[in-house]
């Protein structure tokens, strides 16, 4: 027994636990609008906050000292202040770094806790529509401000002469388009285009339509409850999968599905979560946080479906290629990449 190592663990893990209550207190704080009262980086007593969001002032207060005790706040002469810096990641949901959102994405994992024991226990599936339905809204928030920074300003643009064709008016496939966050961006920026969203998840295309509407892009995105593998819709130009091919039990299949849905030199674009090939090269941050996700809902969703591949949130290029090559495809190439995202590229 080593004792300095023990302490060292010890302290991570202390570290871990607050990191984990932090997030409960991030949905909350995101909730009732606290962060957003601050947002102005003005100093505020703990009554004033209350005061301004309609909350307990003594609950407010011992919110603030958990903020300030974890560096999301300042704390001076009794006074609270959020910086610019993390108000961009807490109180601006149009900031291309806002995760408060996405910290609902964790309470599903607590609330799909026992869920997740039987399939352990079990054959391993539990399908994405059985989880608690903050696991939808919440991933829809935590993915969208990455989409709206990136897919319009550079993924696309990545892509070989995709951009031209959406300009002039082209037919675009949003395969496992869940809420439709993708979707409404890639129709509000090229309005000549047409958009069909497809996901097998029906409550999804529901909220996917209304968001459409919301957005006044109903004209030219339409979704429809469909597979991956089963939607009739073709002739497209491009079939993109946003975060949800290794969501599938049969990726193969789906990319054989968009291979046969595809115009003649049609484009598949594939993001998914950022990966190296190799466990050992994906143990940092953002890996341990998508594998732990993984667990919980990409690889049992995979499991409860037809082939059960079983990719899991960190696949890595190497095994996207393949699946794409197995399916009929050419050519495969990294288009473009961010800390969260990977960005392929498949000709037919
Ligand atoms: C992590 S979510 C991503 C949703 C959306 N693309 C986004 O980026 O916000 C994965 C989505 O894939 C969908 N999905 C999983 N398996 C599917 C399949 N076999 N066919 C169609 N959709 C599927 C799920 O219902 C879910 O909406």
């Amino acid at each position: 027994m080593d004792d300095t190592k023990l302490h060292e663990f010890m302290g991570k893990l202390v570290n871990d636990m607050g990191g984990a209550a932090m997030m409960a207190s991030v949905i909350v704080g995101e909730e009732l609008g606290l962060y957003r009262a601050m947002a102005d980086g003005l100093p505020v007593t703990a009554d004033d906050l209350a005061a301004r969001t309609s909350c307990n002032p003594r609950l407010t207060r011992e919110w603030l000292n958990a903020q300030a005790a974890s560096g999301y706040v300042e704390y001076v002469d009794g006074r609270f202040r959020l910086p610019a810096e993390q108000a961009m990641a807490l109180a601006n949901d149009d900031s291309p770094v806002y995760i408060a959102g996405g910290a609902v994405v964790l309470a599903s994992m607590f609330l799909d806790k026992n869920k997740l024991v039987d399939a352990m226990r079990g054959d391993g599936a539990l399908a994405w529509g059985d989880h608690h339905p903050c696991m939808f809204s919440g991933t829809e928030r935590f993915f969208r401000p990455g989409y709206r920074a990136n897919l319009v300003a550079s993924w696309l643009p990545a892509l070989d002469g995709v951009v031209g064709k959406l300009e002039q008016g082209a037919k675009i496939a949003d395969v496992g388009c869940g809420h439709g966050a993708s979707t409404v961006i890639m129709a509000q920026a090229y309005p000549k285009s047409r958009f069909f969203g497809f996901d097998s998840h029906g409550a999804s295309i529901e909220t996917a339509r209304q968001r459409a509407a919301e957005a006044g892009v109903a004209d030219r995105a339409q979704f429809t409850e469909a597979s991956a593998k089963t939607y009739s819709d073709g002739d497209f130009d491009l079939v993109c999968f946003f975060d949800c091919l290794h969501d599938m039990g049969d990726p193969v299949g789906a990319a054989r599905h968009a291979h046969e849905a595809l115009k003649p030199n049609g484009t598949v674009m594939l993001v998914e979560p950022y990966a190296n090939d190799r466990l050992e090269e994906n143990m940092n941050p953002v890996g341990r946080m998508f594998y732990a996700a993984s667990t919980f809902v990409c690889t049992p969703n995979s499991l409860s479906q037809e082939v059960g591949l079983g990719l899991g949130a960190q696949a890595g290029e190497a095994r996207l290629r393949d699946v794409f090559l197995k399916a009929g495809f050419t050519s495969v190439r990294r288009a473009a990449e961010t800390p969260f995202n990977l960005i392929l590229e498949s000709r037919k």
